[in-house]
């Protein structure tokens, strides 16, 4: 078997005194879905994070192609082939599909000091490579992003991360807001980068979502992976409830603490 795209090995991630991440080991391969699901709090943002460059490890390794990497920011891990797209899909309302399409990229035309941004060709390139995600309603560059759909942003946002040649493509929660239709949309364009040979970093509460795209699956809780599986190995009611037992064990731990508290400050009378 090929080396994983992408690996943590034992990767723990403090912020001072408070540690985050525990003991993180997870890999992606090429041409495959890994979801990552854990409640509010449980690390995920802080996890992918500490993929895409934003933090460092504070112990641990990040491997790519089997190689250990590590990433001095954000745009080192882009230039590795890391790519982050965040909900709403991180672009600017007042601005048009082609332009945002290219931002800091921009074709152009004529030569220097003449050269100006090159409006069809951005147009024309953008439009293209979102039809070929099979978005067909997208044919025009000039649009302004704030009038896409919300799907339609984020499909936007993940044929440009391919475009630009992403290999890792991570997605921090894609379909929160999105009601069904919409949602399904974004589905299919994961599955569609899936297909390409992308490895994709599906991060999700929604475990519906979560199992209509992935072939692995890691349940974070407190910053730990409690649970590690492939497609088909359990059924969605064991996954909600692998989720919601860990937020169920901490309400249960604050309780049993709270109370030794209480009972230490309050001995209980002889
Ligand atoms: N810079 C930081 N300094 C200290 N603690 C932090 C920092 N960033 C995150 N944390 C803590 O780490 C824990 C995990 O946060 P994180 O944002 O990674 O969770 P999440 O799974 O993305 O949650 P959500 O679903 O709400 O987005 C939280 O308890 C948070 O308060
Ligand atoms: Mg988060």
């Amino acid at each position: 078997m090929t080396a994983a795209i992408l690996e943590l090995r034992n990767v723990n991630k403090s912020f001072g005194p408070i540690d985050v991440l525990h003991d993180i080991s997870l890999k992606v391969h090429a041409g495959e879905v890994l979801c990552l699901l854990g409640d509010n709090g449980a690390g995920k943002s802080t996890l992918i994070k500490t993929l895409a460059g934003v933090y460092q490890p504070t112990s641990g390794e990040l491997l790519m192609d089997g190689q250990p990497v590590s990433f001095e920011g954000p745009r080192e891990a882009q230039k590795a082939g890391i790519s982050t797209v965040h909900q709403f899909g991180g672009t600017f309302p007042l601005m048009s599909i082609g332009r945002s399409f290219f931002i800091g990229a921009e074709p152009t035309k004529g030569f220097w000091p003449f050269k100006i941004y090159d409006r069809n060709k951005a147009n024309e390139i953008a439009v293209k490579a979102v039809q070929e995600f099979g978005i067909t309603r997208i044919d025009d560059g000039d649009r302004l992003i704030g009038g896409l759909s919300g799907g339609e942003r984020q499909s936007l946002a993940i044929a440009r991360a391919v475009h630009f040649g992403a290999r890792v493509l991570i997605l921090d929660e894609p379909t929160a807001a999105l009601g069904v239709k919409q949602a399904s949309h974004v589905l299919r364009i994961v599955l569609e980068a899936r297909k390409r040979g992308i490895a994709v970093i599906f991060i999700t509460h929604q475990v519906t979502h979560a199992m209509a795209v992935g072939d692995h699956f890691a349940v974070l809780i407190r910053g730990a992976v409690a649970a590690n599986f492939r497609k088909g190995e359990k059924s969605r009611e064991e996954i909600t409830d692998l989720m919601a037992g860990g937020e169920a064990m901490a309400a249960l731990e604050a309780a049993i603490s709270s109370h030794s508290l209480a009972s230490e400050t309050n001995p209980p009378a002889a």
